[in-house]
This record gives C-alpha cells, sequence and structure tokens, in this order.
C-alpha cells in the first residue's frame, strides 16, 4: 500500500544554482550533501523530500513512494518482474541512502525509475510554526505520459493506485488514500515530468509563499488559483537551473473513498481556476509544463 510520495530526485546541469533555488527560494532545508548529491528536507519526517545531483542535462533521476511494509516492496517487485513493458532495475534489498530502509527501483511503462521503500528512517526536522511559509512535504507529482490509459493501468495494476476523476480524456488523477491525488497523468507528446507540488500551511501561508517568490524576482509561470477538481490551490513556478516546474498547492480535497465515484469534468474556465485569479492557461504555461523529453528514461540514476 502507497502511503505517500517519499521523494524526487532530479539531475541538474547546475548543482550549486539548483541547490540556491530549492535551499534559499523555494524555503528547503539543506540535511546533506555527498559528492555529487544535495539532499533537501521539507517540514516532515522525511529523511529528505528532494535530492539534486549533478548531471550534464535535466533528467528525472527518481520518483521515490513510501510503501508500508517490507512485503509491500517484495509484493510490487514480484508485479513488476511478471510485466513485459516494465522493468526491474535490481531486486529488492537494502536501501543505499541517507535514511536507509528496505527498497527495489524498477522502470514503470514509460522508463521512469520508480523506487517503492519501506522502514525508513525518520529524520529530527523543525517543525513549521503557523504563519510559516516553508513547504510541508510532497503533495502530488504530475507525469505527462503519450498514453495516458496504459499509465494509468499500469498504475493501478502494479501500484494499487485508484482512479479519483478525469478531465476529458486528457488528465487522469490517482490516489492511494484520502487525498485526492498522489500522481496525476495528463496526455502529452513525450513522456517527462510535468510538475512537482509541495504543500504549505494554507492559504494564507500559500498567498505568502507565492508572494515571496515573486517579490525575489521568480516569474509565476501560472497562478495563483484554485483548481477545480482537486480543489486545491496552485502557483507555478520555474527552476532556473533545470526548467524542472515546481508548485505551491494546499487544502487538496479528502475524499471519502466509501462513497467516491470518479467523474469526467469538462475542461472549463471553473474547473482549471474555481477562483478566476490565474493567467490564462495558454501555450508558454503549458510549454514550460510539458518540458523536454526526459533523458532519464529507462536510464536508472548511477546512485
Ligand atoms: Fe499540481
Amino acid at each position: 500500500m502507497i502511503s505517500h510520495i517519499r521523494q524526487v530526485s532530479l539531475g541538474v546541469p547546475d548543482l550549486t544554482r539548483a541547490r540556491d533555488f530549492y535551499e534559499h527560494q523555494w524555503q528547503l532545508d539543506l540535511v546533506g550533501v555527498d559528492d555529487d548529491r544535495v539532499y533537501l528536507g521539507a517540514g516532515c519526517a522525511e529523511s529528505y523530500s528532494l535530492r539534486l545531483r549533478s548531471t550534464s542535462e535535466p533528467r528525472v533521476d527518481l520518483l521515490a513512494l513510501a510503501v508500508t511494509t517490507p512485503a509491500d516492496v517484495d509484493a510490487i517487485a514480484e508485479r513488476v518482474a511478471r510485466r513485459s513493458d516494465a522493468r526491474l532495475v535490481g531486486l529488492p534489498g537494502p536501501r543505499q541512502e541517507p535514511g536507509g530502509g528496505y527498497a527495489v527501483r524498477f522502470h514503470d511503462c514509460d522508463g521512469r525509475t520508480l523506487e517503492v521503500s519501506a522502514g525508513v528512517d525518520q529524520r529530527a526536522y523543525e517543525p513549521l510554526a503557523a504563519t510559516d511559509t516553508r513547504p510541508v512535504g510532497i503533495s502530488h507529482v504530475v507525469l505527462n505520459t503519450v498514453d495516458i490509459q496504459r499509465s494509468r493501468r499500469f498504475y493501478e495494476d502494479v501500484l494499487g493506485f485508484k482512479v479519483s476523476d478525469w478531465v476529458e480524456d486528457y488528465f487522469c488523477f490517482l490516489r492511494t488514500g484520502p487525498a485526492h491525488h498522489l500522481i496525476a497523468f495528463t496526455s502529452a507528446p513525450h513522456a517527462s515530468l510535468n510538475h512537482v507540488a509541495f504543500e504549505v500551511l494554507g492559504i494564507d501561508e500559500f498567498m505568502r509563499a507565492t508572494g515571496r517568490m515573486m517579490r525575489n524576482g521568480h516569474p509565476l509561470i501560472w497562478g495563483p488559483g484554485r483548481h477545480g477538481v482537486g480543489d486545491n490551490t496552485f502557483s507555478y513556478f520555474s527552476d532556473p537551473s533545470s526548467g524542472f516546474v515546481m508548485e505551491y498547492t494546499t487544502a487538496l480535497q479528502l475524499v471519502d473513498e466509501s462513497t467516491w465515484e470518479p467523474q469526467v469534468h469538462a475542461s472549463t474556465d471553473q474547473g482549471i481556476d474555481q477562483w478566476g485569479t490565474s493567467n490564462p492557461l495558454d501555450d508558454a504555461v503549458r510549454s514550460s509544463m510539458r518540458g523536454r523529453p526526459d533523458p532519464g528514461l529507462w536510464t536508472p540514476p548511477p546512485v
């Protein structure tokens, strides 16, 4: 059973610039530096929430999902091993990253490298005070895919996700618990990262985090607004070192899983932004979130 997104690992061509962005602008906490890697944490007990690694071009190294027990890791590995459209990177075993634990890495049906892990040590962290605008942790990740039905089926069959909602036939929200979505897929010409969303404490903190970024000279790609589907607020910014898109969000809908029925929503202005405060979702916004074809597909990170 997948409980949450543990961390995201990104390859970035300018590690110093990327670290400055995520540590000093996005306000994650530096928790470790190791050779060519930087580990950043949020206001939660995860050993880290974002890993940056120096690479020649931007790539997604890993999307790491937390499961409840080592038996869950083994069960997912067995399901991956039986499929022809996915590939194990290695066998389940001790996790070789800060926090340790037990993990397996594999490529999903688009070639992304995923890690599922259990038994990872928690970190002593500085809890957020009320009004603190630092991120609490990762809320969700949205992925671009060339075949949204294939991706949906893979995440349902191998990882136990359930569909929460669709927007027409091109945006699929997936959950593993009451949070409306941990992962969502959107149709695109290539597989890549659409964005990583970080949770902040509340709407006031969300607006002040958004405003802090704007005052510090970071162009707001899209927002501030509040999505209709999922009900969460959104402000999207771009990491200037890599172009990866990051979101501040809060107030994501919690569904009653005993009664929830997925719906197919039309794409409307109200559905996209119920507040009506964001800039238009135009080609420039879509292009930023589509990103470039990910050179990390079917190529696991060396660490
Ligand atoms: Fe999002």
